[in-house]
């Protein structure tokens, strides 16, 4: 027993967050930040590395300086990408991120090939999928990590509302990490009290505006995107995975019929565990929360669509 591995590729804001939060839970004996630029990786390695003294199992974290460092990982979290810059169009960075995570989901599959995924770059969805397609591994070991944050977000949202429950807060967020994410507080609650008894319609309506707003609100003010909440999202995450918690959490799965939509990605609440999605839950949708996802799943479509057409998948 040589206790838990996870690798992280893609050591920037969101990767080095997650690595911080998870050498604090203790849950994973050794984590290992990969980037294309190693320096990057052993300089945010050696950071946190120097935190761990004051964590709860003394968690050993190294950079991975070549793709072969990340052998046989129990947990992959992919946090890997270019960040939108002021040229370029959502189809160039589609096809810009979509061609990073194929390359390092290569590596995963090469070196790390009875790995769960954790996919985190942006378009999250989109991006869920092409790991999908280039692993060809079975559905349940490649997750997407958007419905965590939105629904942390969601929370934040509903405690400053109410101004109690805080840690209390059972958020549901369904659809895509984007435009068309659906904030469901119908079926929200805080301590077991349904949300639509505490807050008004219109406090509901206002929840769900700002929890959509969650991510830009943070680049007005930093002019950067976050980190600590996703790095956050992403560590309970690789938590349930390794203890096996089997976990509600809201997460961006492979469709094969469910919610009667098949061969997408998008964010949906699932059982995670062990062997990464255990089982996908098949809310009762009202008509209006239907459509919505419906529109979530088109935008979802369109954009594997780009990448199809370009020739993406062909290789
Ligand atoms: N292989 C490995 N690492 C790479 C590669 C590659 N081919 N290409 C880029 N990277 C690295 C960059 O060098 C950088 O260190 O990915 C890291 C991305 O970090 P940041 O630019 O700081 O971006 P961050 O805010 O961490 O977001 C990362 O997660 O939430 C999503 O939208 C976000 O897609 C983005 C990703």
């Amino acid at each position: 027993m040589t206790g838990k591995k996870v690798a992280i590729i893609g050591a920037g804001a969101v990767g080095a967050a997650a690595a911080y939060s998870l050498a604090f839970t203790g849950t994973c004996h050794r984590i290992l930040l990969y980037d294309i630029f190693p320096e990057v990786a052993i300089g945010k390695a050696i950071d946190i590395a120097q935190s761990t003294n004051y964590s709860p199992r003394g968690t050993v974290v190294e950079a991975a300086v070549k793709p072969e460092d990340i052998k046989d990982c129990d947990v992959v979290v992919i946090t890997a990408g270019v960040p939108r810059k002021k040229d370029m169009t959502r189809a160039d960075l589609l096809n810009i991120n979509a061609g990073i995570v194929k390359e390092v989901t290569g590596h995963i599959k090469k070196y790390s090939p009875n790995a769960i995924i954790l996919c985190v770059s942006n378009p999250l969805d989109v991006m869920t999928y092409v790991v999908h397609k280039v692993t060809g591994w079975d559905k349940n070991r490649i997750i997407g990590m958007g419905g965590a944050l939105d629904a942390s977000r969601m929370a934040y949202q509903i405690r400053r509302k109410t101004g109690f429950g805080a840690a209390q807060i059972k958020p549901m967020v369904l659809g895509d990490h984007g435009e068309n994410m659906i904030p469901y507080p119908d079926i929200t609650n805080v301590g077991g009290v349904p949300l639509d008894q505490i807050v008004s319609k219109e406090d509901m309506q206002d929840i769900i505006a700002k929890t959509k707003d969650g991510g830009a609100e943070i680049v007005k003010y930093l002019k950067t995107s976050a980190f600590f909440a996703p790095g956050r999202a992403i560590s309970i995450m690789v938590e349930a995975i390794l203890s096996d918690e089997e976990k509600v959490i809201p997460s961006c799965a492979m469709l094969d019929g469910e919610y009667g939509h098949s061969d997408v990605t998008v964010g949906v609440p699932c059982v995670i565990g062990a062997n990464g999605i255990e089982k996908v839950i098949e809310l009762d949708l009202d008509d209006e929360t239907k459509a919505k996802f419906a529109k979530s799943v088109e935008s979802i479509k369109e954009n594997i669509a780009i990448l199809t057409d370009s020739g993406f998948f062909d290789s």
